[in-house]
């Protein structure tokens, strides 16, 4: 029964260690010896001992004492205390202490026995109950913890989602109805909303939001008051505020707040004020995101302008030569603008010929005065050297890396639809469509203008001209559309 249990005996008596360690190891125990206290503790940090034979008296230290230490130190080892004689006092103390039973000397080897093997028993329940505590204790930790872990991974999912739409935003989106698009789509509010100033007032007026599940507008929900104690400080910090059942947040542009988020919970009070902080913090993730693509949009615009202003300087050098690029310019832009609405260009398209359109000659500025206002026919070699003002203006506008589509078009502004125009000779479709539709505007342009040597000839016989064009210098369908244009009355 107590086969392999390891055991301590503590006695300053070599006798009484003698006889306790040939009876304790005749039954199969593994024994340990200690003279006094301190060799107790020594062996006890070396080995792992299951019952220690504690004797009352010790050189060093009182037994009562050890009690303590061993308790601290190994709360599942088991302790016999020794003694000689029966004190009701002692063994109440020793039993508070935590001491498992006690035994007096001369020992009876009989009841020795029975101690031992009760005390090891009562002993193995201990660590038994120890290790599925620590088990529970576990299990209660990795089920906090994958609670923790699950609530993490929503929030970095969220996190992900949130930059992942701005990210998408296209140029032409508007960045404040998107921002409440993702506010709605991320939170569980009732209703949110993007407030501008009103100046004369100081009120808030609704410029977009949702109302969700189909609930009914308040009927004060497009115009709203600030609460008076939201500081202007506050604001600028980008600090928030939760009043009620609502929660509002600037909107910061450079340290100015434009506008401001207001969002509302269900007034069924589901929203407990952990999913409120929680709200918060995608609320700002959401602000900073959308802060960012305006400064980004604000910065691009700036920088856009700028590039757009050097090339305007050029033309402006280009028509102090030469008078019919400046009008011209501007007639091809106007109505390459409403031909491609008819052929139905894209918005970014769009933007591309309004860059484009005033300095799609902009190469003319490399092409000598005795070539460009050549007023008779020019030469071969002559015209070798105009043909080259196309690939010139890409060269100019490609330097700039954010109009590398509107260099594109340049270059192929006098290719043809049959593919013997130049510089690529591209044909059909391969020729960008805003390259298409200036090419179509630009001709018509240049035979209904006046010219020093020549008068400009009349809409009727320049569309007759078009439409023998068509699908050799012209794409038919933007023919098509052009000359509808013209014949529902263009002025220019
Ligand atoms: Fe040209």
């Amino acid at each position: 029964m107590l086969e392999g249990a390891k055991i301590l005996i503590v006695d300053d008596s070599p006798d009484i260690i003698m006889i306790l360690s040939d009876f304790l190891e005749f039954n199969g125990c593994e024994v340990y010896t200690a003279a006094c206290g301190k060799e107790a503790l020594d062996m006890l940090g070396k080995e792992d001992i299951e019952i220690v034979i504690l004797d009352v008296q010790l050189p060093d230290i009182n037994g009562i004492s050890l009690i303590d230490t061993i308790k601290v130190d190994k709360p599942t080892t088991a302790v016999v205390m020794a003694t000689g004689y029966y004190d009701p006092n002692f063994v109440i103390d020793a039993m508070k202490k935590g001491a498992s039973d006690f035994l007096l000397k001369p020992f009876e080897f009989d009841k020795l026995l029975l101690v031992m093997m009760r005390v090891i028993r009562e002993r193995n329940l201990l660590v038994e109950k120890e290790s599925m505590m620590l088990n529970l204790e576990d299990k209660k930790k990795i089920e906090h913890l994958n609670r923790e872990l699950q609530k993490k991974i929503k929030e970095l999912t969220t996190m992900y989602h949130i930059s992942n739409k701005f990210n998408s935003i296209n140029i032409f989106e508007d960045i404040y109805e998107k921002m409440m698009q993702i506010v709605g789509e991320t939170l569980d509010v009732r209703s949110c909303g993007y407030y501008v100033s009103d100046p004369e007032t100081d009120d808030l007026v609704l410029y977009t939001g949702h109302m969700k599940d189909g609930a009914a507008p308040d009927p004060d929900w497009k115009r709203i008051s600030l609460p008076s104690d939201f500081n202007k400080d506050d604001r600028g910090a980008r600090k928030h505020l939760v009043r009620d059942n609502k929660v509002y947040l600037p909107l910061v542009i450079q340290g100015e707040p434009i506008g401001f988020i207001m969002t509302e919970s269900r007034l069924n009070g589901s929203r407990t004020p952990k999913a409120v902080e929680n709200d918060i913090f995608f609320l700002r993730l959401i602000a900073e995101n959308a802060s960012t693509q305006i400064e980004n949009r604000m910065l691009y615009e700036s920088l856009f302008e700028s590039i757009l202003h050097t090339l305007r300087s050029l033309i402006i050098a280009i028509n102090k030569r030469d008078f019919y690029t400046d009008g011209h310019c501007k007639r091809v832009t106007n109505l390459s603008l409403i031909l491609g609405e008819r052929v139905n260009i894209s918005e970014y398209e769009k933007d591309v010929i309004r860059v484009v359109g005033p300095v799609h000659d902009l190469g003319k500025i490399g092409i000598p005065d005795s070539i460009l206002l050549k007023p008779e026919k020019l030469t071969d070699d002559e015209y070798l050297i105009m043909k080259s003002h196309s690939e010139y203006g890409e060269e100019i506008v490609s330097r700039f890396e954010i109009l590398a589509k509107e260099a594109k078009i340049i270059r192929h502004h006098h290719e043809r639809y049959d593919g013997r125009g130049y510089p690529d000779r591209l044909a059909g479709d391969m020729i960008p469509v805003c390259s298409r539709v200036i090419a179509v505007c630009d001709a018509y342009d240049a035979m209904v203008t006046d010219r020093p040597y020549r008068k400009g000839m009349e809409a009727d016989e320049v569309l007759t001209e078009m439409a023998r064009c068509s699908g050799s210098q012209f794409d038919p369908a933007i023919v098509q559309a052009f000359t509808e244009i013209i014949r529902d009355g263009y002025e220019r």
